[in-house]
């Protein structure tokens, strides 16, 4: 799962894409295995982190043992994790996540569906020696990228898509989340992403909403 910026919302298409596998039978795990901008788990804040939300969606319980499975690389500053990591002494390798993340999905049985949440934007650094995009090509795994409506969403979500082509990804669909508060509007946007996107499956998801359309082909 990964994005065209930061705050475009993966978290939630993710949190919506799990809680539509679950109610369509399918077991499914979300981890975000780097953190940043996290408090302590008994803090209040802690019920808004992606931590929190991915193990609701899940139906899990918040505790020491869910949220490191969920999200081993926690990190307190609002940066981007090679600065977080950095601003606490640590640096953070590429290898140890795609090690991790290899790990994290062999536990789980193979009819699991296993989504993983990477960090910012996908061209967005999320170790100190590499970006979303180093992580997904590592992991050789498809991606769902998550674009907005804001005016300027289709400039970046269509160079994120171009980014991932070019590295060969796998890109099994876009989500195209609706903006809050936009004043470009939302179906002129998704026609304008049929017309210009590259052969992609488009799904939609309106702002307040739980359900993602068009997610039914790849329920299946
Ligand atoms: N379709 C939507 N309807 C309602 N609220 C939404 C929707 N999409 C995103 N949001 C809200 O917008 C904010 C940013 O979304 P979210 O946290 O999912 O982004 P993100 O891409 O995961 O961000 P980060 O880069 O910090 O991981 C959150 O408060 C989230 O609840
Ligand atoms: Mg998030």
């Amino acid at each position: 799962m990964t994005g065209a910026g930061t705050e475009i919302g993966k978290t939630y298409v993710t949190c919506a894409l799990a809680r539509q596998l679950r109610a369509a039978g399918r077991a499914v795990r979300a981890f975000k295995p780097v953190a940043t901008g996290m408090v302590e788990p008994d803090d209040p804040a802690f019920q808004h982190s992606d931590a929190a939300q991915l193990l609701a969606a899940q139906g899990l319980p918040h505790d020491e043992t869910t949220i490191a499975a969920c999200t081993p690389w926690r990190f307190a500053a609002p940066l981007s994790p090679d600065m977080a990591a950095a601003a606490e002494g640590h640096r953070l390798e590429l290898a140890n996540i795609v090690t991790w993340a290899l790990d994290a999905i062999q536990q789980v049985s193979a009819d699991t569906v296993v989504l993983i949440e990477g960090v910012g934007g996908v061209m967005s650094p999320i170790a100190s020696d590499g970006l979303n995009i180093d992580l997904i090509a590592a992991l050789a795994c498809p991606a769902i990228l998550v674009g907005g409506s804001y005016l300027g969403a289709i400039n970046h979500t269509l160079t994120a898509l171009a980014a991932m082509r070019a590295r060969g990804v796998d890109v099994l669909g876009l989500v195209v989340n609706e903006t809050f508060g936009s004043p470009v509007d939302f179906a002129a946007t998704v026609a304008s992403f049929a017309r210009f996107g590259p052969d992609v499956a488009l799904m939609t998801l309106r702002h307040g909403e739980a359900s993602i359309g068009g997610m039914r082909d790849l329920l299946t």
